[in-house]
């Protein structure tokens, strides 16, 4: 089993920089930490989680709604007030497909798609929700980023929650991130499980859908850090005769770094990095 100190990456495929950059800072709250050619790296202030960002051309295709990302709000209402501000806004950003705010299961939210072909959300978490025991419901954030941050749209995204997975077979899948990479199950919803990091509180939702037809490319991924490039080469050696690697790309070694990408039993790509 990988012991990763932490699951600190998305990786995220757009069409262009300069369509997608701004729907995720003027939009969600993000802010660029990183840019060079074709690559940029953005992060929310309450969020240590880092989204790589890919410009991949105009041929990139549309994601499944189920590889979304989503942002949560602090109060019910800033959802409702997001999809007016997404509504009024749709021209100046290129947005697609705003859904209605729908609400189930303590959770209402919001989805739209941005240019680069991708589903994200906005969501608010009912506090009800944490004393039933649903551990993604608790306060990713400590500190509420002020209004005055991210003035003027009638709502404030704290944190970046989560990202989305399809899977295949959910039992067989929980069981591969718990006991192949391992990550925690932190609790599922009627159809999906959550899998996250024990020590962070960002989590991927997994979700089993029949027949699927769209797969990513391995620009869409999730990486996790190692301690360090000789775990990193013990786990290229561990996951080689793995059951539920489906494909398993070559170690990369430079300047004390170690990296490579695999595909998993649902064909989504991981990074392992140190
Ligand atoms: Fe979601």
């Amino acid at each position: 089993m990988l012991r990763p100190l932490g699951l600190t990456h998305g990786h995220y495929e757009c069409r262009s920089l300069g369509e997608t950059l701004p729907v995720l800072t003027d939009l969600l709250a993000m802010r660029v930490v990183e840019r060079s050619d074709g690559q940029a790296t953005v992060q929310h202030p309450n969020t240590a989680w880092r989204l790589v960002v890919h410009e991949a051309g105009s041929g990139a295709p549309d994601k499944p709604h189920n590889n979304h990302y989503g942002v949560r709000v602090a109060r019910v209402e800033e959802v409702d007030a997001a999809h007016r501000y997404l509504v009024a806004n749709k021209e100046r950003y290129g947005l697609r497909r705003i859904s209605p705010p729908r609400s189930q299961h303590y959770a209402r939210s919001v989805y739209f798609v941005e240019p680069g072909g991708n589903t994200l959300e906005i969501e608010h978490y009912d506090a009800q929700a944490v004393a039933e025991g649903r551990a993604i419901a608790r306060p990713h954030w400590t500190c509420e980023l002020a209004e005055s941050k991210f003035p003027a749209r009638g709502y404030v995204p704290q944190a970046l929650t989560h990202g989305t997975l399809e899977c295949d077979d959910k039992e067989a899948s929980a069981a591969f991130y718990r006991d192949v990479l391992g990550l925690e199950i932190a609790g599922g919803g009627r159809l999906s499980v959550y899998i996250k990091h024990a020590a962070t509180p960002w989590y991927i939702v997994v979700l089993p859908i029949p027949r699927r037809k769209k797969f990513l490319s391995p620009a869409n991924r999730f990486t996790l850090t190692l301690a360090s490039a000789g775990e990193v080469e013990a786990a290229h050696r561990e996951l080689r005769g793995a059951k539920g690697v489906t494909e398993l790309a070559a170690l990369e070694k430079s300047d004390g770094c170690a990296s490579f990408l695999f595909a998993d039993l649902n064909r989504n790509w991981w990074e392992v990095a140190a």
